[in-house]
């Protein structure tokens, strides 16, 4: 058969329905310009080792630039009878350089090491172009914390009033994770830069190929250690797949709070005309879809991750077909993170909070009785009664429906006779937020380091 990488051994061609289900082109067709890449650098192997001609190399070399171009520009492409990437281009190689030449080019490889390489050129390009974008998002964010410095925000723990913090602290404490997912992917491209071409099929090759060479050429530091491990293993891929999980995750908590500050009941931010949707019946309505579909595609993503975990656990060693299945789980990863990430950076970049909104709501809930109780502290009283003192307080006041700051010297003072009038003085949000000023605090000035800590973080990887 004419396309086919093997069919010597087999009296006839495969049956339709194994065609059907063997063949991957409708998704292996994005590592085309990887494999021809892999192709090249191995055709220079084949040629330091001998097995090719000066002539014979140039002429290949010829041969997969202009199969490179009809691939750029569609001219060729897979079609029904190819099975993968591999055996298309091929066909394609073949139609360009002669069944002579075209046909030298395998010699010395297998599909297993090739597509083990190419998922990794694939993902380290995109990985780039993630990082790009998770960069652009922590920009969008710190500037919203630059450009709000003393905006007041209620703090929550279990969705409650706890304490106020500054918007901008709140905000930042959603880039760090941020942060980390980029140095995360830094670390990942040390167990990603290194080149599986070379392993063959399993065992290597008798040919003596230079595969150092090979992984130069193709941009990685290393080549494997263990050609069994460089076509059996996908921990680097399923590594990748757990970072754009992480990430997913990490837009999907910031998204679900935008959701609730966007609701009337919150009224604390909102979304630009051109990052909201609109409902095709309630024409009043403007919905905050893209922080709705970053969360949706969280689930997306941590399928991903789970789907390619299950396909890994229990397989023996080396290759395996199933392995097959490891493309289109983070295939779809990177193509979700590469739609998501600049459309919620737009979002959050265009968002307008409402600051009156915000500074009105975080005294109320009793914001400030943690402030209370350690102004009695300061007084040497022990935290344990400067507790019950405060949380008497709160009982005393929420049973009058009155907040902390309404209350009067005789009120008061029937509570705790320490609880002397000046204690009204630490009753604003204001100067509990300042007062936070340990390292990592919510105090205007300890947040402004975060956000110069921040930058040089980002800046140095
Ligand atoms: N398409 C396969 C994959 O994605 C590579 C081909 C290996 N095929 C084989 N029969 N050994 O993993």
């Amino acid at each position: 058969e004419a396309g086919a990488l093997w069919g010597g051994r087999f009296a006839g061609g495969p049956s339709p329905e194994l065609a059907a289900l063997s063949k991957s082109t409708q998704f292996d067709w994005q590592l085309a310009a990887y494999d021809i890449a892999g192709s090249r650098a191995h055709a220079t192997a084949l040629a330091a080792a001998g097995y090719l001609s000066e002539a014979e190399l140039g002429a290949m070399l010829e041969a997969l630039a202009a199969l490179d171009t009809a691939v750029a520009t569609g001219e060729f492409v897979a079609d029904d009878a190819d099975e993968d990437v591999h055996s298309a281009l091929e066909r394609g190689l073949i139609e360009r350089a002669g069944p002579e030449l075209g046909g030298k080019l395998r010699a010395g490889r297998s599909r297993n090491d090739q597509i083990a390489t190419l998922v990794r050129l694939y993902l380290r390009d995109h990985a780039g172009v993630i990082a790009e974008q998770l960069i652009a998002l922590i920009d969008a964010i710190a500037s919203q914390a630059d450009a709000h410095p003393t905006a007041i925000l209620p703090g929550r723990t279990h969705l409650q009033h706890a304490q106020p913090v500054l918007l901008a602290h709140h905000l930042l404490a959603h880039c760090w994770p941020l942060v980390r997912d980029l140095e995360r992917l830094a670390d990942w491209d040390k167990r990603a830069n290194v080149s599986p071409y070379g392993s063959g099929a399993l065992a290597g090759s008798t040919l003596g190929l230079d595969a150092k060479l090979v992984a130069s050429e193709l941009g990685f530091a290393h080549s494997v250690e263990n050609s069994i491990d460089g076509t059996a293993s996908r921990d680097v891929v399923a590594e990748f797949a757990f970072i754009a999980a992480q990430i997913g995750i990490d837009l999907s908590r910031f998204a679900e709070e935008i959701i609730i500050w966007n609701t009337r009941e919150f009224g604390f931010v909102t979304l630009d005309d051109s990052y909201s949707t609109g409902s095709s019946i309630m024409p009043q309505k403007k919905n905050p879809d893209i922080a709705e579909l970053a969360r949706g595609k969280a689930g997306r993503l941590i399928g991903n991750l789970t789907g390619l975990l299950t396909t890994l656990k229990g397989l023996p060693l080396a290759y395996n077909r199933d392995l097959q299945e490891d493309k289109e789980p983070v295939f779809d990863s990177v193509t979700t993170l590469e739609v998501v990430l600049p459309a919620f950076t737009g979002m959050v970049a265009t968002m307008r909070f409402h600051t009156e909104r915000m500074a009105e709501l975080a005294p109320q809930g009793f914001s400030l009785a943690t402030d209370v109780a350690e102004w009695l502290v300061k007084r040497r009283v022990p935290f344990r009664d400067a507790h019950e003192i405060t949380g008497t307080l709160v009982r005393f006041a929420e049973e009058r429906g009155l907040e902390l700051a309404d209350l009067d010297d005789a009120q008061l003072a029937s509570v705790s006779p320490l609880l002397t009038p000046d204690v009204r003085d630490i009753l604003t949000i204001e100067g509990s937020v300042a007062s936070r000023d340990g390292i990592g605090g919510t105090a205007p000035e300890r947040v402004r380091e975060q956000l110069s800590a921040l930058t040089e973080r980002v800046r140095m990887l």
